[in-house]
C-alpha cells in the first residue's frame, strides 16, 4: 500500500462543539509524499512493526493503523489477523496526517487481505470513527471537508501544484494547538467557517499565484505562538520567492507553494541553509488516496 500526506489549503476553524471537536470548513489536498504499508496474513493477531531505520512510534493500539484494523475486524465480525510493516516518509506529528494516512492504508489493505468486500462508503464510515482526517486519506485528490473534517466533497482542479515541505525539529500536539486557539479567542463569537470562493476558482483554473493568495489556516496563529521560530521559517520562504507559505494543519511542518519543480529545488536548498528546519522535501499535488500497489 502507498498512502499520501495531506495538507489543508484552507483550514477555517469554527466554534468548539459539545463533543470536543471544532466545526471546520477546510480544503484538503493529498501530496505524492507517501508512507508505505505492507500487510501480510497472520492467523489472529494484529501487529505492526516499523521498517528498519524508521522513527520510534507506538506499535500497539495507540497506533492508528492498528486501531483501524481492529475496528474494521470488529465491524466485519471476522477473526483474521494481519502483520503490518510500515515505512515512514510522512513527518510524524507534523500536521500532515501521517498517522491518519497509515490508518486509511490499513483499512484498504485489510479489506483486500480478509476478503471483506466493504464498499468505499463502508470504509469511510470506519475511517471517520478512527479520526477526522482518515476519510480524506482514503479519498485523496482535493476535497472540501465539513463538520469535523470527515464529510467530504470532491473539488475540481486543473494541473498539478508543486510544494516544498519543511519539516521541523520536534512535534506539536493537535489537541494542544486547537486548545491554544480557543484560549486566544477568549469569549469571541466565532462565526461559522467558510472556504473562500477565490480559492476554489484558483484550483479550477490551476493558477498557483492566485491559489497562493487564497491560502489560509486558522491554526497557524496558535501554532506560531507555541513555536515562534515557525514565523521566521515562513518569512524566509517568502523572501526566497515562495508564492505562498503556511503552517500545515496543526504544524509544525510548514509548506511553501512554488511555481514549478525548478523553483522547488531552489527553495529547498535555500531553506535548508537557514538551519530553521530539519529537512525539506519536494512534493506534487493532488495525489491519489491510500491504494494497493502490489498483490
Ligand atoms: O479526529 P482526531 O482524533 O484526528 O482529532 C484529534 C484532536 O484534534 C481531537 O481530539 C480534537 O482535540 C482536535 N480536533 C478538533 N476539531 C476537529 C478535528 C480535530 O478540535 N474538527
Amino acid at each position: 500500500m502507498v498512502t499520501p500526506a495531506k495538507i489543508n489549503l484552507f483550514l477555517g476553524v469554527g466554534p468548539l462543539r459539545a463533543d470536543g471537536y471544532h466545526e471546520l470548513a477546510t480544503v484538503f489536498q493529498a501530496l505524492d509524499l507517501t508512507d508505505e504499508l505492507v500487510a501480510r496474513h497472520e492467523p489472529s493477531r494484529i501487529r505492526l512493526q516499523v521498517a528498519a531505520g524508521g522513527p520510534k512510534l507506538p506499535t500497539g493500539p495507540a497506533n492508528l493503523a492498528v486501531r483501524a484494523a481492529r475496528l474494521l475486524r470488529e465491524r466485519a465480525g471476522v477473526t483474521s489477523g494481519v502483520a503490518f510493516e510500515l515505512t515512514k516518509r510522512i513527518p510524524v506529528a507534523g500536521g500532515m496526517a501521517g498517522g491518519s494516512s497509515d490508518a486509511a492504508a490499513a483499512l484498504v489493505a485489510c479489506n483486500a487481505l480478509w476478503g471483506l468486500k466493504c464498499t468505499p462508503g463502508d470504509l469511510a464510515d470506519v475511517a471517520a470513527e478512527v479520526g477526522s482526517d482518515v476519510p480524506f486519506c482514503l479519498h485523496g485528490g482535493t476535497a472540501l471537508g465539513a463538520s469535523r473534517g470527515e464529510v467530504l466533497t470532491p473539488v475540481l482542479t486543473s494541473g498539478t501544484f508543486t510544494w516544498v515541505v519543511a519539516t521541523s525539529f520536534g512535534s506539536l500536539s493537535t489537541p494542544a494547538v486547537y486548545g491554544r486557539l480557543d484560549e486566544m479567542r477568549h469569549d469571541e463569537v466565532v462565526p461559522p467557517p467558510a472556504v473562500p470562493t477565490e480559492l476554489l476558482a484558483a484550483l479550477r483554473s490551476g493558477d498557483a499565484g492566485t491559489l497562493a493568495g487564497a491560502l489560509g489556516n486558522d491554526l497557524q496563529r496558535p501554532a506560531v505562538a507555541m513555536r515562534p521560530e515557525l514565523d521566521l521559517l515562513l518569512e524566509s520562504g517568502r523572501d526566497f520567492g515562495a508564492l505562498g507559505a503556511m503552517v500545515s494543519g496543526s504544524g509544525p511542518t510548514c509548506v511553501f507553494l512554488v511555481a514549478d519543480h525548478e523553483g522547488a529545488l531552489d527553495l529547498s536548498v535555500s531553506l535548508s541553509g537557514t538551519g530553521l528546519c530539519r529537512t525539506t522535501l519536494v512534493a506534487s499535488a493532488p495525489a491519489p488516496g491510500a491504494r494497493v500497489v502490489t498483490g
